[in-house]
């Protein structure tokens, strides 16, 4: 080994080791943000009903949800008075009930089982998850939490048509969706999503209109979706991403982008790609949709912290690695090129390109899978393309 190497090597066991020190410094601020935002993707406090507001927003947002309550009580004894108000905070942004208002009866427990499947899916609604994902790894707030396609924005704008199966999808197609895409259900113990009328789809609905309370029907709300990123000059580029991800995202997610599980075995930080994420059916697969999730919601609790830009090249990095194929690939028995000319030939994504070595969209059983990782897992100090 020559000397130059030889400092280089010292300086980067250095690096690592203030990069170490500034990651468990992250962990630990990100473990007193989301304990105090209620975002811990831990079960056990998903499962707690939201503490009493306190900050002046969410004052102004339990104001609203009192005025709502009180002009309902009024309208019922006197049909001539004044119809509610959407209640809305002073983000503009649409105020759902908070958990301590969930109903008692049958009503009550049904929301309540919507709510456990949304936040912990891979438990809850075992059968049908082929992945290490829970639907609230991406609706966060346990689905309330608006530019992270909260559950409230979605309630009332269903039944709709939708391009990507072409036709009107009911509240129950779409969660089918999220299940067949999202969640990888043909790798799940039942080999397929909730068959239909399954109560999953009942209770996951009652959480919604539940959530939905006081929301009109048919208008697009304001924090619905994710919020859309203006197309860049520049395009996107998973090989500028690479930095941005080591820099912002591989403390939580890990470099090689399998997040972590606890001493339990349970995910803490859900992976990015590879066996265990979502599909490449999933919107989230696609560049521009990633992107924006990622602006509006990564880092954790940093909203809006990358610029435009950065959002585009990390979306385009964690979306050039292997994950499970299309299910629509498998089950119309395409090879990839055909489901690429079918589904994907709109450059939205990496979707049948060849990286690394290695032809994206085939199955995990023609990959290599740790020695892919171990060729490609990225170090602290890398700057290997
Ligand atoms: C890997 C991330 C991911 C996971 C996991 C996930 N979703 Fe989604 N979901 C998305 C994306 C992306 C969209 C599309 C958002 C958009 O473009 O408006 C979406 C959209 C939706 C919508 C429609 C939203 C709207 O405003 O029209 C619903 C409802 C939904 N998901 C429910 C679920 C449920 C229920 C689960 C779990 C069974 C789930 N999702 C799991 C990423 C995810
Ligand atoms: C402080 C830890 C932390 C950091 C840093 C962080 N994330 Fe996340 N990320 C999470 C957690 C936790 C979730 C799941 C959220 C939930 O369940 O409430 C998540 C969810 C996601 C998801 C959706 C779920 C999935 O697995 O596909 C994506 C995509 C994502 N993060 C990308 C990124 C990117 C890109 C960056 C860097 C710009 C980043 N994250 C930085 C903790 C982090």
């Amino acid at each position: 080994m020559n000397r130059q190497t030889d400092q280089s090597h010292q300086l980067s066991t250095l690096a690592r080791f203030a990069l170490a020190l500034a990651g468990a410094a992250l962990l630990l601020g990100a473990g007193f943000f989301a304990a105090k935002h209620q975002i811990w993707p831990f079960g056990a406090l998903g499962e707690t009903p939201e503490k009493a507001p306190t900050t002046q927003a969410d004052q102004s947002a339990r104001d609203a949800r009192a005025q709502l309550e009180e002009a309902r009580k009024t309208l019922e004894k006197d049909p001539d008075s004044a119809f509610p108000e959407v209640p809305v905070g002073s983000d503009n942004h649409f105020v759902p009930p908070s958990d301590e208002k969930i109903p008692d009866g049958k009503m009550g427990e049904a929301i309540r089982r919507g709510r456990s499947v949304f936040v912990n899916t891979g438990t809850r609604a075992a059968e049908f998850v082929g992945n290490d994902l829970a639907c609230a790894n991406c609706h966060l707030g346990a689905g309330r939490r608006a530019g992270s396609a909260p559950l409230w924005g979605a309630w009332g704008v269903y039944p709709k048509y939708r391009g990507k199966n072409d036709m009107v999808n009911t509240m129950e197609d779409r969660l089918k969706g999220c299940f067949t895409y999202s969640m990888n259900a043909r790798q799940s113990p039942s080999g397929g999503p909730p068959p239909d009328n399954h109560p999953i789809y009942k209770d996951l609905q009652s959480y919604m209109f539940w959530l939905a309370d006081g929301a009109p029907v048919g208008q697009k709300l304001p924090g619905r979706s994710y919020p859309e990123l203006k197309r860049s000059d520049q395009g996107f580029d998973y090989l500028r991403g690479q930095r941005v991800y080591r820099d912002n995202c591989a403390v939580c997610h890990g470099l090689d982008g399998q997040g972590h599980k606890d001493l339990n075995g349970r995910q803490i930080f859900p992976p990015l790609w590879g066996p265990g994420s979502y599909n490449w059916g999933a919107g989230m697969h696609r560049v521009p949709t990633a992107a924006a999730f990622i602006k509006a919601n990564m880092p954790l609790g940093k909203r809006n912290y990358l610029s435009d830009q950065e959002a585009w090249d990390v979306a385009a990095f964690i979306n050039s690695f292997p994950r499970p194929p299309d299910p629509r690939q498998v089950e119309e028995g395409l090879t990839v090129d055909e489901t690429k000319a079918k589904y994907h030939d709109d450059k939205k994504g990496y979707y049948g390109h060849h990286l690394r070595d290695t032809h994206l969209g085939v199955a995990f059983d023609e990959i290599d899978w740790s020695a892919f990782q171990a060729q490609h897992a990225l170090t602290l100090d890398d700057d290997r393309r």
